[in-house]
């Protein structure tokens, strides 16, 4: 495998890439990654590549548009390189969530983001909990979209006051995915009701279930402003709710969102390794789940071509 294999990564998440490299016994690909005093950014491929199965991973984090820009010419140097096969590892694809056109005149990025990575030349794509899973389709090519949600599932099931806990869906949005994760706590769900207000302010309604009394493990896919997180806590205080604790797959944790949550009344705040969280942003109550294990597999299946759906439905 090692020899027919390439690994590279980009600036977004080093971490993580090697801590998934490690996972496969392999070591990253050098790359030369540059600025012209213009600004202009430039790409090296410093391994040979030529027919070799290539995997470049890259998170979609602040920066975002550089770390994008990496990814787009990192893919066009690999295929200019003649590289067997590349596969775009995105653990975390941040304009998943322009997903809509929900208002007048303006790009459904996600879609635009797609076109450009086939464009570059990637062949593949690998990524984690998409802010919406019909994101999916926007790709002209396969997918391969994993979830974090038994991995944080494990974590929890292990806590003794499991037996008290109820799921809570910050919206209805993210029913589905929280739903799956009440599953497989084996724990009840209830949904609030939200509106979005602005990027940065929401509002919510009603709590559909019962959470009086109880723990409950909020979810979402990601953390960006907190917004969200801090207006279900405090929508959850009302409603009588005991312990709160807070789970989401992506630690986005930009604006204010650290400076809120480590006020806020939570037990714990438990989030994935997709987003790199520097030292700064990082607080007590903190856990950070790896998820470079599943991509490993992942990426070893699709090296092998054996199923990657088989991961889930065990
Ligand atoms: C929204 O639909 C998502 O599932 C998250 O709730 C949202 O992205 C979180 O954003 P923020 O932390 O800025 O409220």
């Amino acid at each position: 495998m090692k020899d027919k294999m390439r690994i590279f990564c980009g600036n977004s998440n080093r971490e993580l890439s090697q801590a998934i490299v490690s996972e496969l016994g392999l070591k990253l690909s050098p790359l030369k990654i540059s600025r012209f005093s213009n600004d202009n950014l430039s790409v090296q491929v410093l391994d040979n590549v030529r027919d070799r199965d290539t995997f470049f991973i890259q998170s979609l984090t602040t920066p975002v548009n550089l770390h994008l820009m990496e990814m787009l010419i990192t893919m066009d140097a690999l295929r200019s390189a003649s590289a067997g096969r590349i596969t775009a590892v995105i653990p975390y694809y941040s304009y998943a969530r322009s997903d809509k056109k929900d208002a007048p005149r303006i790009s459904i990025t996600a879609r635009l983001i797609a076109d450009l990575l086939k464009t570059a030349g990637a062949d593949r794509v690998l990524t984690m909990d998409l802010h919406s899973a019909q994101v999916h389709g926007f790709f002209s090519m396969p997918v391969d979209h994993l979830t974090a949600v038994q991995t944080i599932a494990a974590y929890f099931s292990a806590k003794p006051e499991k037996d008290e806990m109820v799921v809570v869906a910050t919206d209805a949005g993210g029913a589905k995915r929280a739903g799956l994760f009440a599953q497989a706590l084996d724990t009840p769900l209830a949904i609030i009701d939200k509106r979005r207000i602005s990027d940065t302010e929401v509002t919510q309604g009603e709590v559909v279930g019962n959470v009086a009394g109880k723990d409950a493990v909020i979810f979402d896919d990601e953390i960006a402003t907190g917004s969200t997180i801090i207006e279900t806590i405090k929508t959850l205080k009302k409603a009588g709710t005991r312990r709160i604790y807070v789970s989401a797959v992506h630690p986005v944790l930009c604006g204010s969102a650290v400076a809120n949550l480590k006020d806020a009344e939570i037990e714990e705040l438990v989030v994935t390794n997709t987003v790199a969280i520097p030292e700064e942003k990082q607080m007590e109550k903190m856990t950070i789940l790896s998820i470079a294990p599943l991509m490993a597999e992942a990426i070893k299946r699709i090296h092998t071509g054996e199923s990657v759906g088989a991961l889930f439905s065990q």
